[in-house]
């Protein structure tokens, strides 16, 4: 892949959240030119590189319901190094689509020697193992793992750990095009090569979404709400570090990656306020502005937030109403809970929602839910406990299969 180095970044005690990368060719052939250096303007990373990575990748592919064909088109965009993860939340009454889903993901990884892990987000044993190991925030009174993508991303997260796997991204299961997300996954991959180390996150900004406007296709740039989220990010960094900004383009990106170990360490709200919190928490972490925030251990290491431009354009399953105001009301409450959020900003924010009519006089935005990081929780007792439930279809089963 040939991608521009980042032009600019704005740093915030350990955060460094770089400019937006563009993307200059897919595939920049299998080695690095002779001529090449770390200085260039455009960086060359090689194929070679970007398999490397995959090999250290697993990818979690949330699915609620999705028609087969899409999953199947995801799974045929995703490069065959990775370890798949689909956590499924799709129902199993009256008729029993987990089953459909593993069958078809079963002899699909037959056919192409993929390893693919097919997770229920109710498996009882993982519910099981989560409340033995002391994270029992993520389970309802049912004392199964609650619903949401948000919690399949954490289940995901978790799972890539105790495979081994170094780093972990997500793409959503109602993709129609394989090649885009084949594009997404190389560009988690070349993010890492370049801004790597151990706290690494890398968040796609989709180059455009096809619409059909007036009969004819239209490639929008920007929701609404990434608009909206982008804005009151920027203005959230530019306030803490005194400059304006407009560094931040993937406020409510869904499509990002991220190193297990920064995986583990940070915060999680739900719905979708999940990407844009990314955000706030690691501010709040590792910004260097609250008292009584992280150590100064964790102050030494650089987390680092790449921005990538796809080039794919973007074209997923249209569920009706896309809830426009409630994705921005989210996003922004997450803003505007955080200690970080300064009064004219929070009256901002109230003024916004007024002005959508999302709040009444009197009214306040309400808080999201937030999970703890997951590196509270013992790791080896869910590992003993989760291990025995998991199946890798794709591969010669090392670990008996229970279920
Ligand atoms: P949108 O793209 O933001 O409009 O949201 P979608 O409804 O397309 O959901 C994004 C992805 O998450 C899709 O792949 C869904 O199949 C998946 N998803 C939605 N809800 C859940 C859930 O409760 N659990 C899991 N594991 N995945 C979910
Ligand atoms: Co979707």
């Amino acid at each position: 892949m040939r991608i521009e180095s980042p032009r600019e970044f704005e740093r915030l005690g350990a955060l460094r959240v770089y400019g937006l990368q563009k993307v200059y060719e897919l595939d920049a052939g299998p080695e690095t030119p002779e001529n090449a250096s770390d200085r260039d303007v455009v960086r060359v990373v090689p194929t070679e590189a970007l398999h490397a990575i995959e090999s250290e990748m697993a990818i979690v592919v949330p699915v609620r319901n999705e028609r087969l064909k899409l999953i199947e088109g995801v799974l045929v965009g995703i490069p065959h190094n990775c370890l798949v993860i689909v956590v499924s939340n799709s129902p199993r009454e009256p008729i029993d689509k987990f089953y459909l889903e593993e069958e078809a993901i079963s002899n699909y990884a037959r056919f192409t020697q993929k390893k693919i892990l097919v997770v229920h987000q109710k498996d009882p044993h993982i519910a099981a193992a989560f409340a033995e190991a002391g994270y029992t925030d993520i389970l309802g009174s049912d004392e199964l793992v609650r619903n949401g993508k948000a919690e399949g991303m954490i289940m995901g997260s978790l799972l890539a750990k105790l495979m081994g796997r170094k780093y972990v991204g997500f793409v959503d299961s109602d993709n129609y095009f394989p090649g885009a997300v084949n594009e997404y996954v190389k560009e988690y991959a070349a993010g890492f090569h370049i801004n790597g180390g151990d706290f690494s996150m890398v968040r796609i900004s989709w180059h455009s979404k096809p619409k059909v406007v007036e009969n004819s296709l239209y490639f929008a740039k920007w929701g609404r709400s990434s608009r909206q989220t982008n804005q009151v990010l920027n203005r959230l960094l530019g306030h803490h570090s005194g400059f304006e900004t407009e560094i931040v383009k993937t406020g409510n990106a869904g499509e990002h990656a991220l190193s297990v170990d920064l995986a583990m360490a940070i915060d999680y709200a739900t719905g979708y306020a999940v990407e844009t919190f990314h955000y706030v928490h690691m501010l709040e972490k590792y910004g260097g502005l609250l008292e009584g925030g992280e150590s100064a251990n964790d102050m030494h290491r650089l987390v680092k937030i790449s921005q990538i431009e796809s080039r794919n354009p973007h074209l997923h399953e249209v569920k009706g109403d896309e809830h426009v105001d409630d994705m921005i009301a989210a996003s922004l409450s997450t803003i505007y809970h955080s200690r970080l959020c300064p009064e004219s900003l929070r009256a901002e924010i109230e003024d916004e929602l007024n002005r959508r009519n999302y709040l009444k006089d009197g009214e306040q935005l309400a808080p999201m839910r937030i999970y703890k990081s997951l590196d509270r929780m013992d790791f080896d007792v869910f590992t003993d406990r989760a291990a025995p439930a998991l199946k890798v279809v794709g591969e010669k089963s090392k670990k008996p299969a229970t279920v």
